[in-house]
């Protein structure tokens, strides 16, 4: 990409490490701040694996890698960068700090966009100046494969500001989904964590093991999950009739208490013990590295394979190849 700007990215764990290896793979420069004494090493080994994912997903030249610098303050993350990216944890005491202190360093134009996975964009900009610039752009891991990040405005956010968060996403691969009413876990996490809920009620009640429960997806639903979501899948179900059909012939069973509704059960130490126990004798003794690698080819399959029909994150691969071939 010949002007890929320079990111400055706060966090560098899962998430932060997962986009700076989208930000360098896709040519620009990164500065990081991440506290960890390790972040260089977690760095490194992420953008190991990203780098071998993306040479083996696109059939287009690459762009010469960014160049990244581990920095000690915020301010030096975010000073004269083009675009800010949050990933530090979960906790809204310590993003609305962190976003403050990036927002009184970067220069006023500057997006900031925050990964969390569902504080609202408004309470994490309280204590922003500038609270016109906060977007929530809520990745996937790993974050330099999936190509969707949900983007949500919050009470005071700026159009501009959201559409400049979305224009850089897409220049690097991405397809953003713009959310546009704020609401606790988006869109993403509120469907994922039904399923989590009704995940973990099947091992607490010893229904199924997380094996189980993982097969009941990855081999039926899960598939289908990958290019037609929900809705387009259960239109197709309902057969010549459409959804009118289907809506009348599984409607009624809503009503069936087929699931545990928004019941949660207690996280005891038994059934944290239960599914630890479970998770390991499911994965043996793969450390986490070669998982996700394992991760990385099966989604580089998928998609190359959604790229031939090209629909789907396929279309959004075959679109980036495009980019990348213009760029030359
Ligand atoms: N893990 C996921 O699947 C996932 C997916 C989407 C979004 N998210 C969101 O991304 C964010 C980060 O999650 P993660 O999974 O990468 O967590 P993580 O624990 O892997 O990484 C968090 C990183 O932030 C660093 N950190 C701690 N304090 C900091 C500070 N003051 N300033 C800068 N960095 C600091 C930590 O050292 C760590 O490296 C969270 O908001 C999370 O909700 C996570």
């Amino acid at each position: 990409m010949a002007d890929a700007p320079t990111v400055g990215l706060l966090g560098g764990g899962v998430i932060g490490g997962g986009w700076a290896a989208r930000f360098l793979l896709g040519g620009a420069d990164v500065r990081l701040y991440d506290p960890d004494p390790q972040a260089e090493r977690k760095l490194t080994e992420i953008l190991t694996n990203a780098r071998a994912a993306w040479s083996s997903l696109y059939d287009a030249p690459l762009p010469p890698e960014g160049s990244w610098t581990i920095v000690g303050t915020v301010a030096e993350a975010v000073a004269e960068v083009d675009f800010v990216q949050e990933s530090a944890p979960e906790r809204l005491e310590l993003k609305q700090s962190l976003l403050a202190e990036a927002d009184a360093a970067a220069a006023a134009d500057v997006v900031i966009g925050s990964s969390t996975s569902g504080l609202l964009p408004t309470r994490l900009a309280a204590r922003m100046t500038h609270p016109e610039r906060l977007v929530v752009g809520h990745p996937f891991n790993p974050v330099y494969l999936l190509p969707l990040v949900e983007v949500c405005p919050g009470e005071r956010t700026a159009d501009w500001a959201v559409e400049r968060a979305k224009t850089v996403y897409a220049s690097f691969g991405m397809r953003p989904l713009h959310v546009r009413k704020e609401i606790d876990g988006f869109v993403a996490d509120r469907l994922l964590e039904a399923i989590w809920r009704e995940a973990l009620w099947l091992v607490n009640d010893g229904v199924a093991t997380v094996e189980e429960v993982d097969d009941a997806i990855r081999f039926g639903a899960g598939l289908r999950w990958s290019f037609m979501g929900t809705f387009q899948t259960y239109r197709i179900a309902g057969g010549e009739g459409g959804m009118r059909h289907f809506m009348a012939q599984f409607g009624p069973a809503l009503q069936w208490p087929w699931t545990k509704l928004m019941d949660v059960p207690e996280m005891t130490d038994d059934l944290l013990d239960r599914i630890a126990q479970q998770s390991d004798d499911q994965v043996g003794d793969i450390g986490v590295r070669d998982l996700e690698r394992l991760r990385d080819t099966c989604l580089v399959a998928v998609m190359q394979g959604l790229r031939s029909v090209p629909y789907a994150a396929g279309e959004v691969v075959s679109d980036y190849e495009q980019q990348l071939r213009a760029a030359r």
